[in-house]
């Protein structure tokens, strides 16, 4: 056994803050004009956290993908869907939806009637999951878990715990399946928690500071609320909280080996040549990728 190199921070960028959708407030750490993807992820949006009130909350009417997956992840508030492929559903608090689009869907991601009727409050996540080539025409999948099946990660104080979404954090296995290994952690780490986290050696991996502040990597960066750090290829991950903190940090950590593969994106569509995204276009608008049946 080899000790595993020690992961440093090698980059601190800050979320931008920007309209979607039907004009739903998210904070983008990518993609921006400097960084397009951290292969394979295409997108990574913080929903939020937005209070509305009556008649206020807006989402994504009806929209096509093709080619990668979208997975949404909701820590307050209601999201309803529906899509071509008949599928129906509430995404509630603390549950995953991760959806490999495949060939191709058309869907819908609005707030609740509740949320639309009434207000109240949404904040999650949505992330763009590239599919590798010989996944882009599959046929489109739906994985939901509840909050309650998804596995969770806790340091032996306590002071450090993860939701597992996706990949392995401290011996507990996620319960979902990706096409590509990937690592989707959900982090709480409260003052005078730390943590010693190994990620495979070929896994490029970042953290996106959503609440507080945390320090990362092998000289400590601190990396703050709204700040994605990309840190270098796996090994060991030291994660720190210092005690004298007020409040705990939350932030996501995502990683994957990357495709490393020829990508043209267009707006729903990610394929890896020019003419797959006009096929691409040409289908949605005969309505080959369908539409969302009547409620
Ligand atoms: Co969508």
């Amino acid at each position: 056994m080899t000790t595993p190199a020690r992961i440093a921070v090698e980059r601190v960028v800050p979320a931008r803050r920007q309209t979607e959708g039907g004009g739903f407030s998210v904070r983008r750490p990518f993609p921006s004009p400097g960084i397009d993807q951290v292969d394979p992820f295409l997108l990574l949006d913080e929903m939020g956290p937005a209070d509305y009130g009556p008649g206020e909350a807006v989402g994504a009417p009806d929209h096509p993908h093709r080619g990668f997956e979208t997975v949404t992840y909701m820590l307050e508030g209601v999201f309803e869907h529906a899509d071509s492929a008949g599928h129906r559903g509430r995404i509630e608090p603390g549950d995953v939806q991760w959806m490999t689009a495949g060939e191709g869907v058309v869907h819908s991601e609005l707030p609740s009637r509740e949320i639309l009727r009434d207000g109240g409050r949404v904040h999650g996540f949505q992330l763009w999951v590239n599919l590798p080539a010989r996944d882009k025409r599959m046929r489109p999948r739906y994985q939901e878990l509840s909050a309650d099946r998804i596995p969770k990660a806790s340091t032996a104080d306590g002071l450090a715990r993860a939701v597992v979404v996706a990949g392995i954090a401290l011996d507990v296995h996620a319960a979902i399946d990706t096409r590509i290994p990937i690592l989707f952690h959900d982090w709480t780490v409260q003052p005078g928690g730390s943590v010693d986290l190994e990620i495979p050696p070929d896994f490029g991996t970042f953290a996106y500071v959503f609440s507080g502040s945390v320090q990362l990597g092998a000289t400590g960066r601190t990396v703050r609320d709204g700040e994605m750090a990309l840190l270098s290829p796996g090994g060991l991950l030291e994660i720190r909280k210092p005690s004298a903190d007020a409040e705990a940090a939350r932030f996501l950590l995502l990683g994957a080996v990357p495709l490393r593969e020829p990508m043209a994106r267009y707006g729903p569509f990610v394929m890896n040549t020019r003419s797959e995204i006009e096929e691409a276009f040409a289908d949605y608008q005969a309505g080959r990728l369908g539409r969302i049946p009547a409620a």
